[in-house]
């Protein structure tokens, strides 16, 4: 019987299907191993950089709003389901300047701007307001493995669709969809999710031309299956040499093809759980609707905080200087890779232009990376050291690349913490492959 089919009736659980469906989740199984292992240095986690968390900004931006009543009295107040208008068009001002366009050109009205409880409610709000159990959601290969989750616990089922250095490869996504066509399934396919800025896991950005190739692609099959883009552009402003290309949603010219998410966790701090997107015209009312039976609004003092921030221009500088303390980050832990990994046989990552993670790819044949392998509890246990091992990110585990990727992030430690950790790996890796 397929999980769609089963009835409640026959059910003896007092939950309900979605509650199942959700129980698959991966997120609080690697928490778990983040608590089983704590004297471990991790290079899992995918929290952001302590140091540079903006203690003073914070500070000084409550002040403002604090010691203004009038001001004060709305931040504390209930705010709207959509959000401030305020913020959301300051929010569409922002995104012309980094798409490198005028807010006449972006053309987009505040009604279709979402400010939600992080991107991840947004993220889970359109996979809500348009999947239903049983349709078919093309993801990147491999992809951030929470909005795998949300896919799974929504009863979607996730396609992967193959990428290389410049992002999801065109031809692999117009075969996906001519195989689901002879299958006759191809009208479940509402979405393409991809993380187009140096994403989670592989830290690679999808090229100018590949975003474009992608939108001419969808707008071909637009005749036999209308298919949405989800663009999610969590890690967008945390570039290292040089500005990362426009989005996705700019390059298309009917401004409807694309949804937009990005968030304040990353350029920012996760604990204002702020992140915000662009819906297309007929996704506003499903989406806000669902926003209202959630939470009717998210917290309205984080974003009070987040308007002054941009004003004032203290959003802007911050970024400036995260970009610099991550790209430091990114350069100890290359280092420490080719002076410890790349020494050994058949190793290979790319070298991040930006985000806060590397994707490493350890010779097949060795040992696996996988949670029941045996590098992760060797790493773990004896070298107390840990990676998210590549499977999570796969929408079929069963995919070869799961058992020799793994994920590192730069993002928690420091750079002597980052040498160390990388070191301890090589130690687990060498132990493992007896080099
Ligand atoms: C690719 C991607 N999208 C979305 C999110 C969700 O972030 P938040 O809900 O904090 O905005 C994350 C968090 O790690 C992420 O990596």
């Amino acid at each position: 019987m397929s999980k769609h089919s089963e009835t409640l009736s026959k059910r003896t659980a007092f939950h309900s299907l979605r509650g199942d469906w959700a129980s698959r989740q991966q997120i609080g199984y690697l928490m778990q191993q983040g608590v089983d292992y704590p004297d471990c240095l991790s290079l899992a986690a995918g929290l952001v950089d302590y140091d540079s968390l903006p203690i003073e900004t914070t500070r000084e931006s409550l002040e403002r709003l604090l010691t203004e009543p009038r001001l004060a009295r709305q931040a504390l107040q209930y705010g709207t389901t959509s959000g401030s208008k305020a913020l959301r068009q300051t929010l569409l001002d922002y995104l012309a300047l980094l798409d490198g366009i005028t807010p006449g050109e972006l053309n987009i009205p505040p009604e279709r701007c979402l400010i939600t409880t992080g991107s991840q409610q947004f993220l889970d709000l359109v996979t809500q307001a348009l999947f239903n159990p049983g349709d078919i959601c093309l993801v990147g290969d491999p992809t951030y493995f929470v909005y795998l989750s949300t896919l799974e616990a929504a009863g979607v089922t996730a396609l992967g669709v193959a990428c290389d250095h410049h992002g999801v490869i065109p031809a692999a996504i117009d075969e996906t969809l001519r195989q689901l066509e002879r299958a006759g399934t191809l009208g479940r396919v509402k979405m393409l999710y991809l993380v187009t800025y140096f994403d989670n896991p592989r830290g690679v950005t999808m090229t100018e031309s590949r975003r474009r190739e992608v939108l001419e692609l969808l707008e071909r099959w637009e005749s036999h299956q209308h298919i949405y883009l989800l663009e999610d552009a969590a890690y967008r402003e945390l570039w290292f040499e040089a500005p990362p290309p426009p989005s996705c949603l700019s390059l298309d010219s009917t401004r409807e093809r694309v949804i937009l998410t990005q968030t304040f966790s990353k350029s920012l701090s996760p604990g204002l759980r702020t992140g915000w997107g662009i819906l297309p015209h007929k996704l506003v009312k499903p989406v806000t609707d669902l926003k209202s039976v959630h939470d009717f609004g998210s917290p309205h003092l984080a974003q009070f905080l987040i308007l002054d921030l941009i004003q004032t221009g203290r959003y802007q500088q911050h970024t400036a200087m995260l970009r610099q303390s991550y790209r430091n980050k990114r350069n100890a832990i290359w280092k420490a890779l080719e002076q410890e990994i790349f020494v050994l046989p058949g190793m290979s990552a790319d070298c991040p232009a930006g985000g806060m993670y590397v994707w490493l790819t350890i010779p097949p044949g060795g040992c696996n990376t996988r949670f029941e392998g045996t590098l992760f509890p060797e790493c773990a246990q004896r070298e107390k050291v840990m990676f998210v091992p590549g499977e999570l990110f796969f929408a079929d585990r069963s995919h070869p690349s799961a058992d020799v990727t793994m994920r590192l992030s730069f993002g928690v430690q420091n750079e002597s913490n980052l040498a160390e950790g990388i070191r301890r790996l090589a130690r687990g890796l060498r132990q493992q492959l007896g080099g």
